[in-house]
């Protein structure tokens, strides 16, 4: 191209560029009120760190984000041959924590319930995984209550829906309940963030164990070396390097590539129009920006939305007196925290449709009439200790439409495949190995 053209290419690029953004007033009614909204008045606030940019993730002071961990953590999560405590032989090599985080259901379950040691089966995404008949329920891993989403759990400094785990934030104050009443939250006196002390007890818990035979057999040590060259030959292949590298891991599960987080770095046509409007349903008439906050939109604060518990959608393992219906309380024992649970992030939220702790709503559209007509479903939660924000929105039927679109699409990342390995050392079928999962996932 020759000079004067190349300059009249530019000029048409720039115009048009501004045009667009003339041209539709929803980018621009959507970012003044994001940046109405930023403490810094700044759109770059609700920007996600970039999963490859690790110095700019939130991290663990004694855990600092290095390519080698994060490396061994993206093969341990995986790995079904870290599967060595199960309860009966048949169980050992057949679970992983992605049989419960499963990448492709938005790292939930991709059913009501997540079960490892104990259950068979995968289906397309998790859906397809049933309880053994050789199990009681009492020996399930099992529990009483949805697994969170792993996405964005960078920011939560407090982790599970009650926030028992960490040793900052939330917990402040509670020292006296870490390890009384349940032994797991001992961990905690690690002085640590909630994902890291949580990892460590995790791997008890589900019945994971990082032996020999892991190291040397699959072949494992070199990566713990490389990761964790700086410690001692004695405490660099334990419990706690082990959930080092899979906490490394884990906060680099970044939705950047959601239309919403690429239309926040300035790509306007990342979203459809139908997604702006909801995004503006979302930050402003329906008030959920109130507690789903910043970049990950979730925060560790615990608010009731008087929702039923799990035990209510057919949960195995679980009852009505089971602790974790009673969310922050259960841990904490504080009338004022009674029923309330932690602001979970909302991103690829359609890949999984169970929806609150207790997996009570079936689709994203049955969520949101949830939250417009404000009546809570669950008879035991005083009315006293329902959040003043969950009151009726009076949304319009566009509105709830458009919001929908929002959560559906506008914040759904679809390339978490990128997460995932390969392959794991052991060669194993992942996330499960039991022979109905081999089959579901064409491993054999
Ligand atoms: C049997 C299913 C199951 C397995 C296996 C499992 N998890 Fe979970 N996970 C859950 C459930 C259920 C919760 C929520 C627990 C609660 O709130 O009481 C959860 C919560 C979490 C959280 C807290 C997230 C937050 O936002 O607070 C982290 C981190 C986590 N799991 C990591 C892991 C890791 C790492 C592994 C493997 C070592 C693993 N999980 C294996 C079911 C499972
Ligand atoms: C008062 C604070 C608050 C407000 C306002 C709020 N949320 Fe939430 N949200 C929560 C809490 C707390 C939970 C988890 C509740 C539970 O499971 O017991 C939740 C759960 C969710 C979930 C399900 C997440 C999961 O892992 O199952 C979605 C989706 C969601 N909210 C979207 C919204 C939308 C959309 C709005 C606005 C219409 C909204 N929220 C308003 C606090 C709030």
């Amino acid at each position: 191209m020759n000079k004067k053209l190349t300059f009249i290419f530019i000029a048409l690029v720039v115009w048009a560029c501004t045009q667009d953004e003339l041209a539709n007033p929803l980018d621009g009614e959507l970012r003044n009120r994001l940046m109405q909204l930023a403490p810094d008045s700044e759109l770059a606030y609700f920007q996600l760190p970039l999963e490859t940019d690790l110095e700019q993730i939130p991290q663990e002071p004694a855990n600092p984000l290095t390519a080698e961990k994060v490396k061994l953590g993206k093969l341990l999560f995986y790995e079904t041959g870290i599967a060595n405590n199960p309860v009966f032989a048949q169980g050992k090599g057949t679970y992983s924590c992605a049989t419960c985080h499963v990448p492709e259901a938005g790292f939930m379950p991709g059913r009501s319930q997540g079960i490892a040691d104990g259950g068979a089966g995968f289906g397309l995404n998790g859906e397809g995984r049933f309880k053994l008949q050789d199990y009681e329920e009492e020996d399930l891993d099992a529990q009483g209550a949805r697994p969170l989403s792993l996405l964005n759990v960078a920011f939560v400094t407090n982790t599970t829906w009650s926030g028992k785990f960490g040793a900052h934030d939330a917990n402040v104050g509670t020292e006296n309940l870490w390890g009384e009443g349940d032994p797991l939250t001992e961990v905690n006196h690690l002085g640590m963030t909630g994902i890291e002390s949580q990892n460590v007890e995790g791997l008890d818990l589900h019945r994971m164990e990082v032996n020999e035979y892991v190291l040397d057999t699959l072949g494992y040590r070199s990566y713990f070396d490389a990761a964790f060259a700086d410690y001692p030959e004695e405490e660099r292949y334990s419990k706690l390097t082990t959930s080092f590298a899979i906490s490394a891991y884990i906060r680099t599960l970044l939705p950047t590539q959601s239309p919403f987080q690429r239309w926040v770095r300035g790509d306007l046509t990342a979203m459809t129009d139908l997604e702006k409007l909801g995004a503006t349903v979302f930050y402003g008439k329906a008030g959920c920006f109130r507690c789903h906050k910043g970049a990950a939109l979730s925060s560790n604060e615990f608010h009731a939305l008087g929702v039923n518990d799990l035990w209510q959608s057919g949960g195995l393992k679980t009852d009505p007196y089971d602790k974790r219906n009673f969310g922050r309380g259960g841990f904490t024992e504080k009338e004022e925290d009674m029923y309330k649970f932690k602001v979970p992030q909302i991103y690829n939220m359609g890949d999984s449709p169970f929806y609150f702790h207790g997996s009570s709503k079936r689709s994203l559209r049955e969520l949101v009439d949830y939250f417009n007509l404000a009546i809570p479903e669950n008879e035991q939660v005083p009315e006293e200790q329902i959040s003043p924000f969950f009151h009726p929105l009076n949304l319009s039927e566009g509105e709830i439409k458009a919001l929908v679109t929002f959560l559906e699409n506008g914040l759904r990342d679809p390339d978490l495949n990128r997460y995932v390995p390969e392959q794991v050392l052991s060669g194993n079928c992942f996330p499960n190995n039991d022979p109905l999962s081999q089959q579901d996932l064409n491993c054999q």
